[in-house]
Parts: C-alpha cells; structure tokens; sequence
C-alpha cells in the first residue's frame, strides 16, 4: 500500500516536471521573459540589465543592454558580484549569541558570485499588468561595498504586505559591481574617469527601470530608492550626484544606516590600487589599468582579498569605496549637501543605537588612551592635529557607562576602550553624518528619522548595525524572509510618499526644531517617539572634524 503510494506520488511528481511549467510573463521589447507565481506574487529574477562587465568592459562604464529579442526565463537570482574575502571577527570568548549573529549577517552569508553579475529582479503583485502603474521601491544592498547581493534578499513579503494594506507597490533589487571592481581608486582611474563604477552601475538600473517598469505595472514616475548601510550610503550619494539633479529617476529616498560620507578625492586609494596591481603582476606595465583588465579572474581575485576588508585592524576607513572622482561625486558629498547640490526629495533616514559595536572588534588590542588617539590618527584621521584628537577623546570620555552599547551600564566592556571605540565608530561613520545631513535638509523637504533599539539584549553588540533589517525583511537568520514593522511605514512612504497611515504609531516630521525620531524597542511597546537630541556635543564636534578631516 505504501509502495503503491510512494509510486503514485513519484509517477506525479513526473508528470509535474515533464510538463513545462507555465510562468507568468511580461513582453521587454521583442521578448517574452518567463518568472515565477507564489501566491499573490509574482518574481521576475536574474535580468541583465547591463552587457556583462567582463572581458574589456571589466573597469569600464557600465553599457545599457540592447533591445531584448530573445525570450527567457527570469525564474532564479543571478550570481552576486565578486565579493572581497572576509573574515568575521570570531576572538575566542564571543558568546554563543554573538557568534550567531556574526554568522548569520550579511557578513557571514555566502554569495554565488561571478563577474558577469549585473542582473536585476522584480518582484510584483500577480494581480499587475501593463495599465497598472503602481509605485515601485527599489533595494540597495549593504555590505561595506565589497560584498552582498540580491539573492539574499526576497522582497515578496513586503509586496505581500502593501497588498494587505491595500497599497500595492512593486519590488526590484539590482547587483552592482563591488570592492576593486566596483570602486577601483587611483590617479589613473581619475584620469580615465572610471571612479566609483559600482555607482554609476546603480544609476544604469534605475533608467532600466524608467524603460520596463511599466511592462510589469510599475508607474517609472513613482520610484523610491532604499538601501541599508552601504546601500544607504548609495541611495544618498544617487541624491547628490549631477548636482542634485534626480533626472526623474526616482521620487523619494528611505535611508537605513548610512548617509552622505565624509570622503575625499579618489588618489587617495592609489595604495591599495598599487598593491593590486603589484600582486597582479602589472607593475611593469605601461598602462596598468589595461593590464588590470586582463588578469586572469582568479589572479586578480586573489590580489583584492589580501587588501584590507571592513573587519581589518582600520575597519570602516574601507580599502574600497566611494570617492571624490569628479564626475560621479564632483566634492566630498558632505560639501555637496551644503551647497545645496542635493535631491529635494522626501527621504527617511535613521540608524541603530550602536552602530559602532561591529566595527570595533576588529581593534581590541587598542586598550589604552595613548594607543586610541594613535589609533584614530593612524587609521582613520590621518591628518588631524594631536589637538584634535585629544579633543574628541574628551567629548567621548573613557568612561564605560557612557560607551556603546548605550544603556548598558558597566556591561559589555569587553576591554577598557572597547566601548568607547564603539560610540566614535558609530557616530562618526553613521550618527553625525545623519545628523548633519537631516539638519541641512529639513525645511527644504519632507524628512523623517528613526532609530532602532531593538537587539539591546544581545551581548558585547547591543543594538547593532545591521539589526534594522529585523525590521524590514524579518529575521536576521538566512534566508532572510517574513515582515517586520517597519515595512508598514516603507510601503506607506513609497505609495504615498508619506509613511503614516492606520497601522503602527504617528510618526512626526523631523525639523531642527523638534528632530523628532520614530523609535523601534524590544519589549512590550514597540514603538514609541523621542528626540534626536543625545550625545550633541559629541556629535557635533564629530561633524565638525569630518568635514575638515574626510576620510
Ligand atoms: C538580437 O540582438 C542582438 C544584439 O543587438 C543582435 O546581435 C541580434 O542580431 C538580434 N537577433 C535578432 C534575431 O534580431
Ligand atoms: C593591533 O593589532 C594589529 C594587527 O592586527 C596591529 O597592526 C596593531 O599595531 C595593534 N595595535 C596595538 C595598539 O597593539
Ligand atoms: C557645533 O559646533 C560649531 C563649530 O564648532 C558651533 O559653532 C556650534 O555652535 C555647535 N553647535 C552645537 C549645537 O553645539
């Protein structure tokens, strides 16, 4: 009986795959792609939306694919970009939870990579079609610039809930070039003018979208662009880029621990630039960047994973990412954001608590005050006066009550200085730049913030970078799937440009008179409101040094 059974389940089973499979499809130009149904959702997965950056158009401009004329199925992700080789911050001792979390990051997550990576993905209502216009949100995302991928990413849940809320919106998700291929930096770089390409590959998917959006029901004027971290970062530098001219490539912006960087002009990656092209064997060259070009994938590979990663010693002061290169970003983005030079759009942006922790494993070993102030003008602020290093230890004191974890009282002071590295960090590379740039923003355009305090619990990492996507995507654990509430106020924001609505709490405006903040908490209110109004002193002065010292 059984047997009969199994057999009859199998003699299905071969019936099903025998049969092909009847996706829904769209028409891009003369072609018909073929994705995938779940339920109310349909996914159009792993299109180029660019020609292969291989071959010679490895480190060139990112070329827009021709007309589509042969049909294809969209049914599966395609492969990430070349990731950098990380190596998480394991020190011996982590607690049990803090290992999980570390392994189950992004950082931790394994990515099928390939140089042939710019694909894009749409993930829509069943329900859309062509005459459908919807608002589409579009995902950037994070990972230091040197690793990530959409596969990690299934946006199917937040279309599932805009259906719920009756907002539909329609969901894309592109790769982009990553570390040296994406953010190669030196004087000949600048001289070719192929600075910051991983950028540039962004804005090449958002006039896909312009162009095939409507195909599956997605109206090209509503687009709001969103990422966490250095996705984040990405969203921001696509606002101030051109100078601030959106070319009506997106509406809006929602900004998830990252914003507009304190960086500066694209010779200063030339050390690293040198190192690869030494290890690549290119020295001898007479045009490097062509002979960069031509490497053996793997030789080249190798060559980007001996450079330092965002767990090395200087962490976020990262081997690879953007800079002034005169075109893409024509001056330090926090210089453009100043003048001016920046989308008058309505954005959200908001940060985790300790945003720092992660970032300060790396440089345990620095124990004392002495070393500290060696550390940041080593590492990080390299021309910063003695004065004004000792100046910025003084507003970020050594006492460990007042470190990150914020809150944490006398826990997690896993060394003497570990804390206190862990509230510069977060406060230089996400806190200060958010807050200077939602106070040179608000009153032209509408801004919202938040920060997240969920996670505070976790050991040694309290609410840590990264622990916002909970709210987002779900959980943090691979593959990352399910809703959290935060994708309430995303849908709302992308639909109507505004994030309130009858779910979830009011959440008020920020303005510099009243920075007001939506606040994530564990625990049994799980919203609430305060003020972006902490650490002022500290932060400021923070602001101040970065705009004289950029990284
Ligand atoms: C399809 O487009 C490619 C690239 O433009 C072109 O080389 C090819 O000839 C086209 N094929 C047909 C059948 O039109
Ligand atoms: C900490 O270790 C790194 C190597 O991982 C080393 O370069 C650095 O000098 C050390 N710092 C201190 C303060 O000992
Ligand atoms: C921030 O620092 C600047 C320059 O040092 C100073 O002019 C300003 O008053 C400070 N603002 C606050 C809020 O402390």
């Amino acid at each position: 009986m059984l047997t009969l059974m199994l057999l009859g389940f199998a003699l299905q089973t071969f019936v099903v795959l025998a049969t092909p499979l009847a996706g829904p499809t769209v028409t891009l130009d003369s072609a018909t792609v073929t994705g995938t149904t779940f339920g109310n959702v349909q996914k159009f997965l792993g299109i180029p939306f660019a020609q292969p950056p291989i071959g010679r158009l490895r480190f060139n401009q990112p070329q827009a694919v021709p007309a589509y004329n042969t049909s294809f199925s969209a049914t599966a992700f395609g492969p990430s970009c070349p990731q950098q080789a990380i190596k998480l911050p394991l020190i011996s001792g982590l607690p049990a939870e803090v290992v999980d979390f570390l392994v189950n990051s992004i950082y931790g997550f394994v990515f099928p990579a390939d140089e042939d990576c710019l694909s894009i993905n749409v993930v829509k209502p069943s329900s859309a079609g062509p005459t459908s216009k919807l608002p589409v949100v579009v995902w950037f995302f994070g990972g230091g610039f040197e690793i990530g991928g959409t596969s990690m990413y299934d946006g199917s849940s937040i279309v599932e809930r805009s259906l719920e809320l009756n907002e539909p919106v329609i969901y894309v998700s592109m790769n982009y070039r990553l570390a040296a291929w994406g953010f190669l930096a030196s004087q000949e770089v600048k001289d070719a003018g192929l600075g910051n390409l991983g950028l540039q590959d962004q804005r090449l998917a958002l006039r896909w979208v312009q162009k095939y959006i409507g195909a599956f029901g997605g109206d090209p004027s509503k687009v709001t662009i969103w990422g966490q971290s250095s996705g984040a970062i990405s969203v921001a530098l696509q606002m101030v880029t051109n100078g601030g001219n959106t070319e009506s490539l997106f509406r809006a912006g929602f900004m998830e621990s990252g914003s507009p960087i304190p960086v500066r002009d694209i010779t200063n990656g030339q050390k690293y630039y040198d190192q690869i092209v030494a290890d690549t064997g290119c020295s001898g060259s007479s045009d490097t960047l062509e002979c960069l070009r031509e490497v053996p994938f793997n030789t080249l590979k190798s060559a980007v994973d001996n450079t330092p990663s965002i767990f090395a010693y200087q962490s976020l002061n990262l081997a690879w990412f953007p800079r002034v290169d005169g075109i893409f970003l024509k001056d330090d983005p926090q210089k453009l954001v100043q003048a001016g030079q920046v989308a008058a759009i309505p954005i959200v942006n908001g940060d985790c608590d300790d945003e720092g922790t992660l970032f300060s494993l790396s440089s345990l070993n620095v124990t004392t005050q002495e070393a500290l102030a060696t550390y940041i003008q080593t590492e990080f602020l390299l021309d910063a006066s003695t004065v004004d290093v000792n100046e910025l230890l003084s507003v970020y004191p050594a006492d460990i009550t007042q470190g990150s974890p914020f809150d944490t009282s006398i826990l997690n002071a896993i060394t003497p200085e570990f804390k206190r590295i862990a509230a510069i960090m977060g406060d230089a590379a996400f806190q200060a730049p958010r807050r200077f740039f939602l106070q040179s923003v608000s009153g032209k355009q509408n801004v919202w913030s938040y920060l997240n305090k969920r996670l505070k619990s976790l050991p040694i990492l309290g609410s840590a970078h990264t622990t916002d996507l909970l709210n987002v995507y779900g959980k943090y654990s691979i593959p990352i799937t399910g809703g959290g509430d935060m994708v309430d106020y995303l849908v709302r924001f992308v639909a109507t440009l505004n994030p309130n609505g009858n779910t979830g709490i009011n959440w008020p405006q920020y303005t510099t008179a009243n920075p007001n903040m939506l606040q994530f908490n564990d625990g049994l209110i799980p919203l609430s409101l305060s003020l972006d109004n902490y650490r002022v002193a500290a932060i400021n002065y923070t602001t101040q040094l970065l705009l004289k010292h950029p990284l």
